[in-house]
């Protein structure tokens, strides 16, 4: 069993503290995706499981075992970091089967795993090229296939997909997805991109300046964000959030108009709704003066301001229809797609 346990874990430069007190319980065989923007912590956080970076307090346990105290060799994890690390003058079978040597593996065990590994990721055609001879998506999969032969109780990623193309990076991530569910090891993903985060995690740590703002399942996040960071990080495109005050259960935006739906809530809040929950209704309160669209066949994505205010938001058409700019479209919002959140503080208060 591999369940990974992060107690309070703090990380500081000199002066500066960089982690916040994170704390994570994740489950054997478990996918976490730990996401958020760049110089959050999050290979920091990643480094620390691994053993590469030192941990200023709090623990990391590996199978029921702290690990503060071991070297990253006694960790028994593999990690896949963003440049392959892949080492340039040797085989991809000598990358693959280097670590297992260094550990004194005898030979008929290596040649087995690498085997194995290669027919899994599909590499057995070029084991005998050096890594300059294969496409990235290729040199990505070497990255893999060295991780796997270590048959380790974790599975580390930082950014692996990063230096690919669009859509190689769709491709890979459904092949590590399904790997990870094959092989059913624990794994962390580290990644900036809240698509890939979405779809490949059991769960999502989502960081902000070294604070867990929330962990939960992609559709948790979705649903139900914490704050509004989390609100307007997880989802594409974002939410759209609106200056608003609730009072007797109407939310009254900053043009004077209302809508039903504030619960029990009263002051000044952040009126929160995604762009694919407002309705087109001749009726509706919600009024958006066009400025630029996105026409992207399936639907169209107009980005407006509420009339009367410079408040921006973005508003989604269905299929080819193209407003132009100026005009003003007249939204509903169903209560039940309502996010409130405290003006000043943005965390979640209603519903
Ligand atoms: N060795 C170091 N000394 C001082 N500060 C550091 C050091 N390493 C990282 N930091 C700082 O710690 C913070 C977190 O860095 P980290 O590399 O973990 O971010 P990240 O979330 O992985 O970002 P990115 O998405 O850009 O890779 C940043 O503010 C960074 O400047
Ligand atoms: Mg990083």
């Amino acid at each position: 069993m591999a369940e990974i346990k992060l107690d309070s874990l703090i990380k500081s430069y000199g002066p500066d503290q960089v982690l916040h007190h994170v704390h994570a319980d994740i489950e054997d065989g478990e996918f976490v995706v730990i996401v958020g923007p760049s110089g959050c912590g999050k290979s920091t956080l990643l480094r620390m499981i691994a053993g590469l970076e030192g941990i200023t307090s709090g623990e990391v346990s590996i199978g029921g075992k702290v690990v503060n105290g071991l070297e990253p060799a006694d960790r028994d994890i593999a990690m896949v970091f963003q440049n392959y690390a892949l080492y340039p003058h040797m085989s991809v079978r000598q990358n693959m089967a280097y670590g297992l040597k260094i550990r004194g593996l005898p030979k008929a065990e290596i040649d087995r795993r690498v085997q194995e590994a290669a027919e899994i990721l599909e590499i057995g055609a070029f084991l005998d090229r050096k890594p300059r001879q294969l496409s990235g998506g290729q040199r990505q999969r070497v990255a893999m296939g060295r991780a796997i032969v270590r048959d380790p109780q974790v599975f580390l990623f930082d950014e692996p997909l990063s230096n690919l193309d669009a859509k190689l990076r769709v491709q890979m991530r459904l092949e590590i997805r399904k790997l990870q569910k094959r092989l059913g090891v624990t794994s962390i993903f580290v990644t900036h991109d809240q698509v890939e985060a979405m779809t490949l995690g059991d769960r999502l740590m989502v960081l902000n300046g070294g604070v867990v703002e929330q962990f939960g399942t992609p559709i948790e996040l979705y649903d139900r964000p914490e704050t509004v960071f989390v609100a307007g990080f997880i989802g594409s495109p974002a939410m759209n959030f609106l200056p608003a005050t609730a009072e007797g259960g109407v939310v009254t935006l900053d043009n004077g108009a209302s809508l039903p739906g504030a619960g029990g809530v009263s002051g000044p809040v952040t009126f929160g709704v995604r762009p694919e929950h407002l309705v087109p209704d001749a009726q509706g309160p919600i009024r958006v003066q066009v400025q630029v669209f996105e026409a992207l066949g399936a639907n169209t994505l107009v980005h407006g301001v509420l009339e009367g205010t410079g408040t921006e938001l973005v508003v989604s058409l269905p299929g080819h229809e193209t407003p132009a700019p100026g005009d003003v479209l007249h939204y509903a919002a169903p209560s039940e797609h309502h996010h409130l959140f405290d003006a000043e503080s943005g965390a979640r208060i209603a519903p």
